[in-house]
């Protein structure tokens, strides 16, 4: 078994927490979810968000809409994550995850976590190889990430390779990756559509 792969289901059994909020309280975002989600990213990335890398990435196409979750706290929604299909020239598969956000309010209670998870399993079950992003190693170092070794993948912008990271949903699945990252538009040429 995919050593990442094993590593996110020791992970999942020491956190009945995380468990409880994937089966109870997160669900696929929905068209009516948008301006409550802007919200969140506005207090917690701020404007200067458009110009991170991975939003020249995400303005191409947009993520996948089976792969767009939001947390919810009752009615409150509390966090979200989505994932952008995207290729190098030869390899289809990929995905790059973000954003991920949680409220503030809501902080250390695993939803950030349970939602990165249930992103990974569902990516998975939809055919998908690899999951990138651009965010804190010491975070999601934790849910298995490594980092992307130097130059194999470029973004289109600057990134902090120390920043730049990886999840195998298969083993092996980065060797085939390597060149410029860009989004693709639907169909996403995943093994499942
Ligand atoms: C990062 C984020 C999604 C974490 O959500 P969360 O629900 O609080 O995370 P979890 O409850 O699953 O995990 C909390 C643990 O991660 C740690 N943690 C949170 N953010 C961290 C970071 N940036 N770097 C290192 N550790 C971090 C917390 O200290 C906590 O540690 P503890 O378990 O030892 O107390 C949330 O803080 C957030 O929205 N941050 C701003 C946006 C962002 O950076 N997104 C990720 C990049 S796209």
């Amino acid at each position: 078994m995919n050593r990442n792969w094993r590593e996110l289901q020791l992970a999942e059994k020491h956190s009945s927490r995380a468990i409880k909020l994937e089966t109870e309280q997160i669900r696929r975002a929905e068209a009516g979810d948008a301006v409550e989600l802007e919200a969140i990213l506005n207090q917690v990335f701020g404007p200067g968000r458009f110009a991170r890398t991975s939003y020249r990435i995400r303005e191409q196409s947009g993520p996948d809409p089976r792969l767009s979750f939001v947390a919810e706290a009752g009615t409150e929604l509390v966090g979200a994550v989505y994932f952008t299909p995207v290729a190098t020239p030869q390899q289809s598969g990929a995905l790059l995850l973000g954003p991920l956000v949680v409220k503030p309010e809501y902080a250390r209670r695993q939803i950030g976590s349970a939602l990165v998870r249930h992103g990974l399993k569902t990516a998975k079950t939809l055919g998908y190889r690899l999951v990138l992003l651009v965010g804190d190693w010491p975070y999601f170092r934790r849910l298995g990430f490594r980092q992307v070794p130097s130059g194999q993948l470029t973004l289109p912008g600057p990134v902090n390779p120390a920043r730049f990271l990886y999840f195998e949903l298969q083993e092996q699945a980065l060797d085939d990756f390597t060149g410029p990252l860009q989004a693709i538009a639907p169909p996403y040429n995943s093994p499942r559509l």
